[in-house]
């Protein structure tokens, strides 16, 4: 089949792109470079892999049959959706719509790239498909929540109305080579900090919780939600959870680093628990992660490592 995929050049979208050529599809990657990278998608070298650069908020008008829509294009770490407001909720709201009227024109399969921010600073734990969310639409961080909710509730009209077949994938903190070293994530800020033997920066006390899920996990999560049936929307994302300050720990033996912990004032709306109910996506898709922590983050820091003496 033809796929398209936009974002294809950032962290998860290239990843997504290797998955898709490897499974012997035809790969379109839309992407405008705003946060992502040509060097992610350098090492594909085989046909049937096409990169076209465009800002996919803006009409895309391509000949031939297009079967699946991926829609990964956003930016997506708070230090780039925080500098690029306006851009974010155009991609979340103009991009998906974009995007969809392709897939219509298209009679293609579309799948949207949602988070785990839809939930805000949720009020259950761990969050299930049905928790609505708790979300500040005038905070800083309400550009790229709300962009997503809009994208949400768009990809569901046109299911219903126009009877467009969509996905909807709620992407919980996702890790692993090709994420930017200083996007301003936490696996990327502590990684880079331990290796470089600087402070690594706790924001808040540490107790707030993350759960952490490696890229080739999600990817595949992603590409099986794709070839099922299921309409709303699903959770895929590594339920293991870790407060900051022991992820800070673990970080430190992994890298062997002396780098010491300090404290920071934690950033505004930032949410305190974040934990994947995944029971969907086991009886749904028959998926969970593989990969573990330590197995994930070894290879992570192996990349950084690589950047890191690239840049020396
Ligand atoms: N990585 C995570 O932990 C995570 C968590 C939740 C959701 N997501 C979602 O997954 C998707 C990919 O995230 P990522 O972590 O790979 O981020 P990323 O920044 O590495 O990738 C996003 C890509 O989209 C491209 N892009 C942005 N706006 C565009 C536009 N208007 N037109 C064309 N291309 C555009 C960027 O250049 C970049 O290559 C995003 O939609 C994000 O919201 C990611």
């Amino acid at each position: 089949m033809k796929a398209l995929v936009t974002g294809g050049a950032g962290f998860l979208g290239s990843h997504l792109c290797d998955l898709l050529l490897e499974k012997g599809h035809e790969v379109v990657c839309v992407d405008n470079l705003i946060t992502g990278n040509e060097q992610n998608i350098a090492h594909i070298k085989q046909d049937g892999f096409s990169y076209i650069r465009h800002d996919v908020s803006k009409p895309l008008y391509l000949k031939g049959k297009i079967d699946l829509i991926f829609h990964l294009a956003s930016p997506a770490s708070p230090i780039d959706y925080m500098e690029l407001p306006i851009q974010t909720l155009k991609v979340g709201a103009l991009g998906t719509h974009n995007m969809l009227g392709l897939a219509k024109e298209k009679n293609a399969r579309f799948l949207l790239a949602s988070t785990s921010e839809v939930y805000g600073d949720p009020l259950v734990n761990p969050q299930s498909e049905e928790y609505w969310g708790n979300v500040n639409p005038v905070g800083p961080r309400g550009v790229y929540d709300e962009s997503k909710r809009f994208a949400e509730a768009i990809t569901m009209a046109y299911h219903r109305y126009h009877g467009i077949d969509t996905r909807i994938v709620r992407i919980f903190n996702t890790y692993g080579p090709r994420m930017r070293m200083n996007d301003g994530r936490v696996v990327p800020n502590f990684i880079k900090q331990a290796l470089c033997g600087e402070d690594i920066t706790v924001y808040g006390d540490g107790s707030q919780t993350r759960s952490f899920c490696y890229a080739s996990d999600e990817v595949e999560g992603i590409f099986r939600l794709m070839n099922s049936d299921y309409v709303l929307p699903v959770n895929i994302g590594n339920p293991e959870e870790h407060t900051i300050l022991e992820f800070a720990r673990i970080i430190l033996e992994l890298t062997g680093s002396n780098s010491r912990i300090i404290f920071k004032d934690l950033p505004v709306d930032d949410p305190k628990q974040r934990r994947p109910d995944i029971t969907k996506a086991k009886k749904i898709l028959k998926w969970e992660p593989e990969v573990s922590l330590e197995q994930g983050l070894k290879r992570t820091i192996e990349y950084f490592r690589d950047v890191l003496g690239t840049m020396k």
